[in-house]
């Protein structure tokens, strides 16, 4: 019989005050499309990173195709044919998106050292073209979403023509068209017998992609099922040990009180044209629309983060004026990044600073001494109300799992509590039972008189949460909903600016 591709046993990884992996364990087939579920800090990335070469493990046997191997640098994994599209983005924003795929191996000409970079960007184009994607090899990925920037990883980890291919969450900031294009092409290479590991949080999806599903759960391996096997019940319930309630929650009429929060025309350039809306206490408003429709930017410029080249931002009926975030936050106006790793987080700084962070002056005792008993207090509140996985306060962000930096942005914002929050995708990476924790908060929190604006690209999650959802493409709002009479379809339809099929 054919050995399978990978074969990892008796996995053990531990880092300073937190045991990450106990007898973690993982096989890959040829061919096959294995998805790895777990909650959040459940120590799947881990088990990756070990695979990829980045992490050594503490004990354990790792075979590729029959043959135990020692992995020690992410080199030695790539020799084995192993690649990893990370779940934090990991390019150079200052260099073009082609230099960022070919890093350390570009095709040079004559002189070794000369450069064709006219190759480069023939080669970086081949390649998007297999992946359907249209993207100017050119472009400098600092410009670039972090939706496209994550299709710069994908194609990057291709490019090196994987047996293995472990996806870290590639679809957390992807929307539903995308994702597709991006299934399209792992079907592709599961013909081509590469073994495709794919990490996702969201559990519908596993269905249309994966053939076998492995669970993990604190840091060690429970189940593994064949896909037909798997309902999205059995997983999440192999993923918590218990069943979770969701409710929807009811939406109270909010009659016509005057809004909180009122847009007038703000453009800048081609990203956001005279966009207008209103927000009022106790509504979420979801945006939606496709990657590149301008959500962000649309965010941004509210936020003070970039500069509007024309309109206007009321607050309570005054026009206020934000040149930057701090304007913004003086405004009463918070912003859940989806980049938590540029704008959330200092992720090398701990746990208790960054969750006092946005509202340091909270903790300052006269002469500006920080009030360290309330610093930490305030962290414990949030550390245990957002279940927040950290071996203590003094963990440095950048330590915690994905979802648990997610949550941290989330507690950072709680503290600064300001009337009108941005949350752009506020459950990208986040798992199930975190997730509904945060639909609930969130409720919450509008039912308190928070003004709360939501970006998503997922849906489902637009359909549940919003009062009214507002549509962008390229650049312009293109239509408003409200919750009863949306559909998926007809927020597709405006997305995409075909005349809605009712
Ligand atoms: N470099 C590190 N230093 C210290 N602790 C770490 C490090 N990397 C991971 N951990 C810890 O190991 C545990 C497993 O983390 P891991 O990132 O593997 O989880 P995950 O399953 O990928 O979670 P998520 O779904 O949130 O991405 C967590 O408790 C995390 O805080
Ligand atoms: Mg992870």
């Amino acid at each position: 019989m054919e050995h399978p591709l990978v074969v990892m046993e008796g996995i053990e990884k531990s880092f300073p005050g937190v045991q990450a992996l106990k007898q973690g364990r993982f096989e890959l087939r040829s061919g096959e499309v294995h998805a790895l579920c777990g909650e959040n800090g459940a120590g799947k990335s881990t088990l990756m990173k070990i695979l990829a070469g980045i992490y050594p493990k503490d004990a354990g046997r790792v075979m590729v195709g029959g043959e135990e191997v020692t992995l020690s640098s992410p080199g030695a994994a790539l020799k084995r044919g192993i690649s990893i599209i990370h779940q934090e983005l990991n390019l150079m924003p200052h260099l073009t998106v082609a230099q960022n795929i070919f890093i350390g191996r570009e095709p040079t000409r004559g002189l070794r050292f000369w450069l064709d970079e006219q190759e480069l960007n023939a080669r970086t184009a081949a390649l998007f073209e297999r992946m359907h994607l249209k993207l100017d090899p050119q472009a400098i990925v600092g410009d670039l979403t972090i939706a496209m920037q994550q299709m710069v990883e994908i194609a990057k980890a291709l490019s090196y023509n994987a047996r293995v291919l472990i996806m870290d969450e590639p679809t957390a900031a992807l929307t539903d068209t995308e994702i597709a294009d991006l299934f399209t092409l792992i079907r592709q290479l599961r013909t081509h017998g590469t073994g495709i590991v794919h990490i996702s949080h969201r559990l519908e999806e596993l269905k249309q992609i994966a053939d076998r599903v492995t669970v993990m759960r604190d840091g060690q391996y429970i189940d593994t099922l064949p896909i037909a096997e798997a309902s999205i019940e059995r997983i999440i319930r192999l993923m918590v040990g218990r069943t979770i309630y969701e409710e929807r929650p009811s939406r109270p009429n909010l009659g016509e009180t005057a809004p909180l929060l009122e847009v007038r025309g703000l453009s800048r350039g081609r990203a956001v044209q005279n966009v207008s809306f209103t927000l009022r206490r106790g509504e979420i408003v979801g945006i939606s629309g496709l990657i590149g429709a301008g959500r962000t930017e649309l965010a941004r410029l509210i936020f003070g983060a970039d500069r509007k080249e024309r309109g206007e931002i009321v607050i309570a009926g005054r026009t206020v004026n934000i040149n930057r975030p701090s304007d913004a936050v003086r405004h009463g106006i918070g912003y859940l990044s989806e980049d938590r790793k540029h704008f959330g987080l200092a992720t090398g700084l701990n746990v208790e600073v960054n969750i006092a962070m946005a509202a340091f002056q909270k903790f300052l005792a006269p002469l500006g001494v920080v009030r360290q008993s309330a610093v930490e207090g305030n962290a414990i509140r949030h550390v245990r109300d957002l279940a927040i996985k950290t071996p203590s306060l003094q963990q440095e962000v950048r330590f915690l799992s994905g979802g648990n930096q997610q949550k941290v942005v989330i507690g950072k914002w709680l503290t600064a509590d300001t009337e009108i929050l941005i949350f752009d995708e506020p459950t990208r990476g986040i798992d199930v039972g975190a997730k509904a924790e945060i639909y609930k908060l969130m409720n919450e929190l509008a039912a308190r008189g928070k003004a709360i604006l939501m970006i998503s690209s997922e849906l489902p999650e637009i359909l549940r949460m919003s009062h009214r959802i507002l549509v962008m493409c390229e650049g312009r709002l293109t239509g408003e909903l409200r919750s009863d009479e949306a559909t998926q379809e007809r927020i597709m339809a405006f997305a995409t600016q075909r005349e809605a099929v009712l």
